[in-house]
């Protein structure tokens, strides 16, 4: 793992090499002592800041808003908090760096945000991101892999936003760029958490059996001697929307033990209701 570690953070140093000059020029922090140096060490991932710019499209991409509370998981100079917090969102840094922690202070202070832009020294791994609506991060692959489950596991409808770095096979649910690409950090990808459908449910007579990945599924649809297949099956949020045969059923699932909506049946709307079978 450690091995792993290294070879990612030996590819973000090769990239910053390429980026530096440019990344320099948007250093900030005049004002006090502690200047941070791009490429210094970080617990896991070394602070490479995210250019303002993909820092908007970021915001931007999750529709941030006065509603939200934004963790941002390794805060670095803060600027993705502040940002945040100029929208109207509380907004929460976790850093590990504790120089970093007292800089960002610093520049929310002084941008007049601190009421709702807060810093703390921690490690991003022992946080609970349980209250969060939104995450982001510029982590590493392997970081948000091993965040995965945790990440999964938050309000559904949560937003998580990762500059540049993936989730696996967990697709996006969203992907944007900013026009400017003069460095290879230019792409901000969004993730929803989806609710969780995986499993056994009863619908009127039939019986589905639902396959889960991420925000998509799939499955069976059993009705005495008759089966079906449950196909194009989409979770945004608690949102769904599938395919039973040829029948469209939307609807909202409640992320435990029932999920109900309309489908379309011979040109008419009819509600439908779902529970989960508990084995
Ligand atoms: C690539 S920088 C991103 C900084 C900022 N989020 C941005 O986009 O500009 C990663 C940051 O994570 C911090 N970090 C690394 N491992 C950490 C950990 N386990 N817990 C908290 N912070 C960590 C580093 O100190 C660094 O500031």
């Amino acid at each position: 793992m450690e091995n792993e570690f290294t070879k990612a953070n030996s590819l973000l140093f090769t990239l910053l090499i390429i980026t530096m000059p440019q990344l320099w020029s948007q250093e900030v922090s005049r004002d006090t002592t502690f200047i941070p140096r791009v490429g210094q060490d970080g617990k896991d991932v070394i602070w490479v800041p995210s250019p303002n710019e993909l820092v908007a499209k970021m915001l931007d991409v999750a529709d941030v808003n006065e509603n939200d509370f934004l963790i941002d998981l390794g805060s670095g100079d803060g600027r993705t908090v502040i940002a945040a917090a100029r929208l109207g969102a509380r907004a929460l840094g976790i850093e590990y760096n504790p120089e970093m922690v007292q800089l960002s202070r610093k520049k929310a202070e002084d941008a007049g945000l601190s009421g709702r832009a807060a810093f703390i020294q921690a490690d991003l791994f022992e946080y609970d991101l349980s209250e969060a609506t939104v995450i982001t991060m510029f982590l590493l692959p392997e970081i948000n892999l091993k965040l995965r489950p945790e990440l999964l596991d938050l309000k559904p409808g949560t937003r998580i936003v990762s500059n540049t770095f993936t989730m696996g096979s967990w697709e996006p649910d969203f992907e944007v760029t900013t026009d400017s690409n003069w460095n290879s950090w230019y792409t901000a990808l969004m993730w929803i958490v989806p609710a969780k459908v995986e499993g056994r449910w009863k619908l009127d007579d039939s019986e589905l059996d639902i396959h889960q990945e991420f925000q998509m599924f799939f499955g069976t649809c059993i009705k005495g001697k008759e089966m079906q297949r449950i196909t194009g099956g989409r979770i945004t949020g608690y949102k769904l929307s599938f395919l039973i045969g040829d029948v469209s059923y939307n609807g909202l699932a409640d992320n435990t033990d029932s999920m109900s909506g309309r489908c379309s049946l011979n040109g008419k709307q009819v509600e439908w209701h779902a529970t989960r079978i508990k084995d």
